[in-house]
């Protein structure tokens, strides 16, 4: 609109609107690791189509550590000074390189959570060690700091003439590829895809060898972040005449019930002669009905030439994207010359309207809607930074039970899946980039991120950054020009979008000035005061609460670094919440965080080594605090009472019993005695003090004066039988599917036993493998890869994947004979079934 800032747009309230893109959407995806259980439905995102091919090239890759100081046990890399002084002639990326001795593994790969905890809060500054969780990482040691993939592909001579691409969709850190003795280029930060042309240096109907030269010594958050190629990395084949890796942008504007949609997207033209394109859309909707078309006129493309293309088309009534219906579109994008299809993509978007409101906060579809937010580190029990995609689908799952509407990809450009899997079971995105620079380091991430996600519909807002406290503080100049340079840039590939910073700090300067949405990390003191002075300008929670537990523990202590489920040691959830969801003119806000991560153990140090911060563990166990918000989160009744009821020795004792309810009233029962009825405070919780004698309490929550839930928690017996139980006992015989298994512990008559600590054994046999266990326990240095593990607090997880031949995994789980009496083993089939794997770099013979 001319004439108009961005923030006069917000001001007066005009609709944003967004589709989605998922370049990726082209591969043939097996419904288990799309999740479709959880969304239900046919999907049409499904088919390979056009002439490209995008091959999956996850297996059949080599890894051995390398160096970071000691050129002679680093392939000998930089042990003189002609590394790169000529083409082709780094011989680990060649025939010939033996590396028999190296192991075999496949990708995704995270190699520090593979490695032993180390003692040492040395260094300088934020302890490195205790930031990464304890693992040792960093140019303190180099030994466990660099290594090297190797895998060698065969390609068929008819690909000769085709552009072929190596693609990483993230890789930690300081990435060097090398191919067929060729180096081809490098990748610092540890998050954005990165790609690489190969065309001119592969060998086409023969071997093809690659090797990457990973280097985690220095790192880009103060979280654990893995080490490795811990996300996809994919082989991609196309025609010389191709659409632009991730130009194909649809934007959906929503007036009345039709949806007018920009088609736009770009040529490039790789051949040696000029081409006469045409660029076609079908758009089908979830059905895999086409529900309209669009042609842009054609176009000379010259050689080495690229060239826009666009076109409008119109959807009348578009189911629309949304919390409740995650609704989606595809759009087919298809280059053609004389008739003959060159290339073509699959691009899936959703059509909604977005708008942050400085009175009422923010509208999805033009109603009102409270973001009910968490932020989340991507690192998992078991697996560490490198998460099956289904992984993806489960940890969504956990944080929408308890009414987590909105994510924060706290403090990186996400990994694909997680991004695909928020916008098919409908969880709103924060997407955030690493650093707040205008470098062009900084803005190339930026632009990386906006583009490849731009149509994703599940995206609402974008972050240039995090605590940038020297942009807030002494460097505020220079933090409006580099915000300024940065919101330019975001708004320039995506209008459809505001542009916000996490900012803890009162706002007043720096980067603040120049973002259209204002972003409070914690400091409940401040927002009030600015919304006053700046009536015009919206706000939201981008950081909140930082509330710490430790599941299952009800006594702070700290001998042995665990903190209380029911205050904490920072504040309790209800306080953030009660600021921003009474407060009508913020959006809500993303509580720090729904899963614990590794490093930060806050406030703890060595033994503790993960953060206590989750909402849920790091398995995904529900804490106390997630009834909180299930209780005003979630429409539902719910009904939530704790502690446990084994106080065994403390007979007398008095204990603090609680409630989370959103029901009018609960009344307290102690071994069937009423211990009183209390009204429950909005957003707040009920306390009661009672002596401890062994039985059973018992809430009743009454709505409109009629009991309608109950809740109980009783003493129970001694532990005699282990029960697994997984999250689905059916998935994909696809090598990627997984399987998420519970491993409790039970009394005679079949209760969990809540304070169960026993040591697990798992014996895995069948078509799949155990690549993981965890227990949530933040000090615990158990290995996260042998298959046993002890129970915290009465849980533990295993994580199962298939292999590709379909059958069944058979699971077994004993106790390992340090606990006395043994308890009564348990097992567990999980069915894999056949299903089509994804198109991927063939293994060679
Ligand atoms: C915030 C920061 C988070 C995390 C958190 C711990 O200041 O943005 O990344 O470190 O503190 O409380």
């Amino acid at each position: 609109m001319p004439g108009m800032t961005r923030r006069d747009l917000l001001a007066s309230g005009i609709v944003l609107s967004a589709s989605s893109f998922f370049a990726r959407s082209i591969w043939a995806r097996n419904a288990a690791v799309r999740g479709e259980g959880t969304l239900g439905g046919a999907d049409p995102f499904t088919n390979v189509i056009g002439p490209r091919e995008q091959l999956l090239f996850d297996s059949g890759w080599k890894f051995k550590f390398g160096h970071g100081a000691d050129p002679s046990k680093d392939l000998g890399f930089g042990f003189g000074q002609s590394d790169f002084s000529k083409t082709g002639e780094f011989s680990f990326a060649k025939a010939g390189f033996d590396d028999s001795q190296w192991r075999p593994l496949n990708l995704p790969h995270d190699w520090a959570i593979e490695l032993p905890y180390v003692h040492d809060d040395g260094g300088a500054g934020d302890s490195q060690l205790r930031s990464h969780g304890y693992k040792p990482l960093g140019r303190r040691y180099p030994e466990t700091s660099v290594g090297w993939y190797r895998r060698e592909f065969d390609l068929p001579a008819s690909d000769r003439g085709r552009r072929i691409w190596i693609e990483f969709d993230g890789a930690f850190r300081d990435v060097r590829v090398f191919v067929n003795g060729c180096y081809i280029g490098s990748n610092e930060d540890g998050y954005v895809p990165f790609r690489f042309d190969l065309t001119d240096v592969l060998s086409y109907g023969a071997k093809n060898f690659v090797a990457v030269r990973v280097d985690a010594s220095h790192g880009d958050g103060w979280f654990y972040e893995g080490a490795g190629i811990y996300r996809h990395v994919w082989l991609c084949k196309m025609d010389a005449l191709h659409l632009g890796r991730w130009e194909s942008a649809i934007r959906s504007v929503l007036s009345g019930n039709s949806a007018t949609l920009s088609l736009d997207t770009i040529v490039e033209n790789e051949g040696t002669q000029f081409e006469e394109a045409h660029v076609g859309w079908k758009i089908l909707d979830a059905a895999g009905q086409t529900v309209a078309t669009a042609e842009a006129p054609a176009q000379k493309v010259d050689a080495d030439g690229s060239l826009h293309f666009s076109a409008i088309a119109h959807l009348s009534n578009p189911a629309l994207w949304s919390v409740e219906e995650p609704n989606l579109y595809a759009a087919v994008v298809t280059v053609t010359v004389n008739g003959a299809v060159r290339d073509a993509e699959r691009v899936t978007f959703g059509v909604r309207s977005i708008r942050f409101d400085p009175q009422k906060g923010f509208f999805l579809n033009g109603r009102s809607l409270e973001i009910q937010g968490t932020c989340n580190h991507q690192d998992h029990a078991g697996v560490g930074a490198a998460l099956p995609d289904r992984l993806q689908y489960f940890r969504l799952g956990v944080l929408q039970q308890m009414g987590c509407n909105a994510v924060r990809t706290s403090h990186n450009m996400p990994t694909p899946e997680w991004v695909e899997a928020c916008d098919r079971m409908g969880v709103m995105l924060m997407c955030e980039t690493r650093q707040a620079s205008s470098n062009p380091s900084g803005l190339a991430q930026l632009e990386t991120m906006v583009k490849r996600y731009r149509n994703s519909p599940s995206v609402i807002v974008w972050s240039i950054g995090n605590e940038e406290n020297q942009l807030q503080g002494p460097m505020a100049e220079q933090g409006e020009s580099i915000a300024t340079t940065m919101v330019r840039k975001c708004h320039e590939l995506d209008p459809t979008r505001v542009v916000t910073a996490a900012v803890n700090a009162d706002n007043r300067k720096g980067i603040s000035d120049a973002v259209d949405l204002v972003g409070f990390n914690y400091h409940l003191e401040f927002p009030d005061a600015f919304h006053k002075d700046n009536p015009t300008r919206p706000i939201i929670g981008s950081e909140t609460s930082s509330a710490v537990s430790t599941r299952g523990e009800y006594t702070t202590d700290w001998q042995r670094n665990v903190v209380d489920s029911y205050h904490g040691v920072y504040e309790l959830p209800e306080l953030w919440w009660k600021f921003y969801g009474e407060r009508d003119w913020t959006a809500g806000g993303f509580a720090w965080t729904g899963f614990d991560y590794r490093g930060e153990p806050t406030p703890f140090g060595w033994p503790s080594v993960s953060s206590n911060f989750g909402i849920v563990d790091l398995c995904g166990f529900p804490k106390d605090y997630f009834y909180y918000y299930k209780a005003w989160w979630r429409p539902e009744p719910s009904l939530h009472l704790f502690p446990h009821w084994n106080w065994n020795g403390k007979e007398g004792v008095e204990i603090a019993v609680w409630v989370y309810s959103n029901l009018d009233e609960v009344e307290l029962l102690v071994n069937g005695t009423s211990a009183g009825v209390q009204m429950v405070p909005h957003l707040g919780h009920l306390e009661w003090k009672i002596r401890y004698e062994p039985g059973v309490i018992e809430a009743r929550g009454s709505k409109n004066g009629k009991v309608i839930l109950i809740e109980k928690r009783e003493t129970t017996g001694e532990p005699v039988s282990i029960r697994l139980a997984a999250d689905r006992t059916e998935i994909s015989a696809d090598g990627e599917d997984i399987a998420v298994v519970k491993v409790e512990v039970l009394d005679p008559q079949g209760r969990p036993v809540p304070t169960a600590n026993h040591r697990i054994r798992f014996k895995v046999s069948g078509n799949g493998v155990l690549i993981g266990v965890g227990n949530g326990n933040p000090n615990c240095q158990e290995s996260d890869k042998e298959p046993q593990r002890s129970l915290f607090n009465g849980l533990a997880q295993v994580i199962l994947q298939s292999t590709m031949e379909a059958g069944a995994i058979h699971v077994e789980a004993m106790t390992d004979g340090s606990d006395a009496p043994a308890l009564m083993a348990a097992n567990l089939v999980v069915t894999t079934i056949p299903v089509q794997p994804r198109p991927a770099v063939p293994l060679l013979r």
